[in-house]
């Protein structure tokens, strides 16, 4: 069977899997992103992961369509279904909301290891995962942009430093995005947008929209 393709946000998540990863694709639901990866010789071993038999199940006949082994399928919430004798190396949440990666997190001691490699991709309120991460200890080393079918995407690459920092309400939504590429300039410009709507008689917002806005006029 031919291997499909993995669209857009769920290539830029694989992008920034390591090579030879052994992997734990939280909320895996289809299990695309580890069956790809695996059929396409990226990473050596998987675990996916879901609170859903439904979803789980979804993923066991991807595996079995496209022949991929080397995968292992668990039942439950968050990082509750991986051990540190998985020996894991990087963990993918994505396609959930940033409150719901936030809280997977928070109830899991396994991830407060700073050479393990998450990968989160948010669907709603980065700004407050930004924050729960800074506050937690955690570091964005990379953050990239992207955009597909009208919708506006972030993944991030993260570690655990052990630091904890406030971090501002710009940092919130700009994290470490390069602001030079064209798609981090789409992503914070969907940001000023949504504020636009919701800064009406709002001082704090206005002056979050002004210092978005001077940040994109001087890196353009
Ligand atoms: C929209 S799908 C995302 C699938 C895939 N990760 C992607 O990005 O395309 C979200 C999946 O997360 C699962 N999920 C939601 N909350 C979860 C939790 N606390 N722990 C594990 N899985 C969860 C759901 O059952 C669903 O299958």
């Amino acid at each position: 069977m031919k291997l499909f393709s993995l669209d857009e946000r769920l290539l830029t998540c694989a992008g920034l899997v390591q090579k030879s990863a052994r992997l734990a694709d939280i909320g895996s639901d289809h299990a695309y992103l580890p069956v790809w990866l695996l059929k396409s010789g990226r990473i050596e071993s998987a675990i996916a992961s879901d609170i859903g038999e439904k979803p789980l199940q979804s993923g066991r006949l991807t595996a079995e369509k496209y022949g991929a082994r080397n995968i292992e399928f668990r039942l439950g919430s968050g990082l509750s279904t991986i051990s540190s004798d998985d020996n894991i190396t990087d963990i993918v949440i994505a396609g959930m909301g940033g409150e719901v990666i936030a809280d997977i997190l928070s109830h899991s001691e396994l991830v407060k290891n700073p050479g393990l490699n998450l990968i989160l991709q948010p669907m709603t309120r980065s700004d407050d995962l930004i924050g729960f991460l800074y506050e937690n200890g955690f570091d964005i080393k990379e953050q990239k942009a992207l955009s597909s079918k009208g919708r506006y995407y972030t993944v991030m690459l993260v570690r655990y430093s052990g630091k904890r920092l406030s971090v501002s309400s710009v940092f919130k939504i700009v994290g470490k995005l390069d602001l030079t590429e064209e798609e981090s300039v789409k992503y914070i410009n969907k940001h000023i947008r949504n504020l636009e709507n919701k800064s009406r008689g709002d001082e704090s917002a206005k002056r979050l929209l002004n210092e978005l806005r001077s940040m994109i006029n001087e890196k353009n």
